[in-house]
């Protein structure tokens, strides 16, 4: 099968696409024919080893996994013998954060991992985009336990993260101000923000209200910068390490204390969580925010595109049938 295999870290063009061996479902797996799926900032830190720390988990000189990828959708090619939940033929979509492997044209997913089937309502492109993003949106909304009516920041509001995070803090009935750029803010008004402060004008550290909760969606703030945001038990949040890679350790200590806290969830792979996107996408309350759509065979310039820092939510990757020869690379 044809994939986006990568066995050096470094920039986009250590991808190249290649035949590797297409994978067989295990007894408890389901094998998916992978209709699309996603170039996001997690494959993108992986694959150019950025930070260094990430090689301890993925490889100290070079990568274990040599095909990226963590979101999915496509339809179930076949089930491992005691597979009861999903048939040949199901359109499922989901997430495998994990195992990777989804710039593909079949990946392995064990049924009690994190996929389900797809809305009726839902295109491919848009299920493949509905769970990562979503899923630290999600992690870190439900680890700070916020609830209806309290006034939530969001920074970096059209990015993947951010702008799932706005739609599903509306759905929550939080008050939400979104901070995003000049040429997006009716866009983010749309996604449900209350109130919306363009970034290019103004500083949002520097607002004079105060929220429960700051969510840094773009990992360009700090605790620090925020603090005086909070109201005073409130909770800054972020999707980044931070600027010197302190919000984990701050994680750690200001729980500790009384007053303001950093929380910093590192989200896992969860059934749950892609059932729960799932309600949310029948009833129309959660639509992934898409931006640039490239067949497989572009996915350097998908990467080139993530890793300037301007995409809008999610890009896209359709994964067609095999037109062209591809060089063997086993394993
Ligand atoms: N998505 C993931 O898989 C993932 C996973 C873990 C961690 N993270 C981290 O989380 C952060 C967000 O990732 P993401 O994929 O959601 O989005 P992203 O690609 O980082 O965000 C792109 C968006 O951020 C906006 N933006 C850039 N600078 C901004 C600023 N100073 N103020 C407000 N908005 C700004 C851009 O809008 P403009 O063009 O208008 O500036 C663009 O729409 C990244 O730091 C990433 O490393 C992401």
């Amino acid at each position: 099968m044809k994939a986006a295999v990568h066995t050096s870290y470094g920039p986009p063009d250590v991808v190249r696409i290649a035949e590797v061996e297409k994978p067989v479902a295990r007894d408890n797996q389901v094998l998916v024919k992978v209709h699309a799926t996603t170039v996001n900032r997690t494959d993108s830190a992986l694959r150019a080893a950025k930070p260094f720390v990430n090689r301890f988990f993925t490889g100290l000189t070079r990568p274990r996994v040599t095909v990226l990828g963590n979101e999915f959708a496509g339809e179930v090619e076949a089930v491992g013998r005691s597979v009861t939940s999903f048939e040949v033929g199901d359109r499922v979509f989901g997430y495998n954060g994990t195992r990777f492997g989804t710039h593909a044209e079949y990946l392995t997913v064990p049924e009690d991992g994190s996929l389900a089937t797809m809305p009726a309502n839902l295109t491919f492109e848009e299920a493949a985009a509905s769970t990562e993003g979503s899923h630290y949106a999600l992690s870190m909304m439900r680890k700070a336990k916020l609830r209806s009516g309290q006034d939530v920041l969001v920074y970096g509001a059209t990015g993947a993260i951010g702008s799932a995070a706005v739609q599903l803090l509306k759905r929550l009935g939080a008050r939400v101000t979104a901070v995003c750029g000049l040429e997006h803010v009716e866009l983010v008004r749309g996604l449900g923000a209350d109130r919306v402060i363009d970034y290019t004008a103004e500083d949002f550290t520097k607002d004079t209200q105060t929220y429960d909760v700051v969510l840094d969606a773009v990992g360009k703030s700090s605790f620090g910068r925020c603090k005086r945001l909070l109201k005073p038990r409130g909770i800054y949040l972020s999707s980044d390490l931070g600027p010197l890679s302190q919000n984990p350790l701050l994680a750690l200590i200001t729980p500790l204390l009384r007053g303001k806290k950093v929380l910093f969830p590192i989200p896992r792979d969860n059934q749950e969580m892609v059932r729960y996107f799932k309600e949310l996408l029948e009833s129309g309350e959660f639509r992934p925010l898409i931006d640039r759509r490239y067949p497989l065979d572009q996915i350097v310039e998908a990467y080139t595109y993530v890793e300037t820092g301007r995409k809008l939510g999610n890009v896209v990757i359709s994964v067609e049938p095999s037109t062209s020869e591809a060089r063997f690379i086993a394993g």
